[in-house]
């Protein structure tokens, strides 16, 4: 009988009840030639704490590189092209940068904007209504969904069991071994968990890395940026996670109504969830819909395009009943100064992300 060997790193942060022990609640397994790499799973100081269980499924190596092969395997679509990763180019934050609503099997078209796939360990919701309240769960959407992957598991799991390499990394990443519905959304989950960017100029500004500073056109669009947009792209994930109706008119061909869809409630019309702005140079083009093309189109936005509605937020309406955000032109390309400073080059070309 072998006894598994879990090589641990224990992040102080991360499992302060832990101390130096391994996870808990993984049971050193009997039998078999089972082995696993737990991987290192490090918080940046200057982030929030993690909305991801890691106990519940610690990503480990094999866990990892099965789920970097799935996220690019166009086997999970129904066409055997359409992987995940065709709408979440890694250059691009992983958006579908290309389009302004992403495209499916078969040129489908959806009706949203593919968002940036980053940080997910810190989010609570996922999509732009929240329509997916755990990561795990959220590639049965894409998968199944008739406009993006269209495929059903069943399918999935009987082409993967007939692939030649397959089952040799489900075997290498489970104890189980089996190709299924749970180990492939695990598998999936352990690879965008890893997904972290925090190695922007500001975040290095933040954590006094090496000296790094902001220029005085940066530090005043920071300064704007805190007073006119963090009450909602709030923190360190610039984003508080919440819903809000941000005045973008009515698109009448899609008639998106948002975090209605899950709801239900009237109230809850044209909300959508408040999205993080890391690398958000890269991200274009942006909202729900991919509506504008430039930072300086959003800006533009909140400047003037303001429509009204009962459940607009308070925040973009002034006093006087004016809408949106005041800011001079000059304001506005601080802001957009400070926003280039969230670009994440490390993340962007990490090669433990990429395809090849
Ligand atoms: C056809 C293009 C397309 C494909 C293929 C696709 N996605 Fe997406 N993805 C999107 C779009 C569009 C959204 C926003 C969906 C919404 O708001 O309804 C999204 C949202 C997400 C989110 C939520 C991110 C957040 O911040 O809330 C995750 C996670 C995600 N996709 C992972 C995946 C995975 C994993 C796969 C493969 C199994 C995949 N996607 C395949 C287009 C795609
Ligand atoms: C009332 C809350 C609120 C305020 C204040 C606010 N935003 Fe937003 N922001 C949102 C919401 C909600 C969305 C997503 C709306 C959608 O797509 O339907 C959004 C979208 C964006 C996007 C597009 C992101 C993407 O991934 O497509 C950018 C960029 C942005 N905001 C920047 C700013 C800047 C800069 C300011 C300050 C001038 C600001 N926001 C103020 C709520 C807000």
């Amino acid at each position: 009988m072998k006894i598994n060997y879990y090589i641990y790193v224990c992040v102080a942060l991360l499992f302060a009840s832990c101390k130096n022990e391994p996870y808990e609640d993984i049971p050193s397994q009997e039998a078999g030639e089972f082995q696993n790499v737990l991987l290192d799973f490090n918080i940046p100081s200057n982030f929030p704490a993690l909305t991801y269980d890691l106990e519940a499924n610690p990503p480990t190596e094999t866990g990892f590189e099965l789920g970097r092969r799935l996220f690019y395997e166009g086997r999970l679509a129904s066409d055997n092209v359409v992987a995940c990763g065709f709408c979440h180019i890694q250059e691009f934050a992983f958006t579908h940068h290309t389009h302004i609503i992403s495209h499916g099997v078969d040129g489908a078209l959806g009706s949203r904007n593919a968002q940036p796939l980053h940080n997910l360990a810190f989010q609570n919701e996922f999509t732009w209504d929240g329509a997916a309240i755990h990561l795990d769960m959220q590639p049965i959407i894409p998968i199944t969904n008739e406009v993006e992957m269209n495929e059903t598991f069943t399918n999935v799991i009987a082409k993967l069991q007939a692939h030649p390499e397959y089952p040799r990394l489900f075997r290498e990443a489970f104890e189980n071994g089996e190709i299924n519905s749970e180990n492939i959304l695990k598998a999936l989950s352990q690879f965008m968990v890893m997904m972290v960017t925090s190695n922007s100029k500001y975040d290095k500004f933040r954590r006094n890395e090496g000296n790094v500073t902001l220029t005085e056109n940066e530090t005043q669009g920071m300064e704007l940026f805190n007073q006119k947009c963090a009450s909602c792209h709030s923190g360190e994930l610039f984003t508080d996670q919440s819903y809000r109706n941000n005045g973008l008119a009515i698109d009448p061909q899609y008639n998106d109504i948002g975090r209605a869809r899950v709801t239900g409630f009237p109230a809850d019309n044209y909300k959508f969830k408040v999205p993080n702005l890391r690398n958000i140079e890269v991200t274009f083009p942006y909202m729900h819909d991919g509506r504008f093309a430039t930072l300086d189109d959003v800006l533009e936005h909140y400047r003037s395009g303001i429509t009204d509605f009962e459940n607009l937020d308070d925040s973009l309406r002034q006093a006087d009943g004016t809408l949106g955000i005041p800011m001079t032109d000059e304001e506005k390309v601080r802001i957009i100064d400070f926003l280039k400073t969230l670009t994440d080059a490390d993340f962007i070309f990490d090669q433990r992300f990429s395809e090849f």
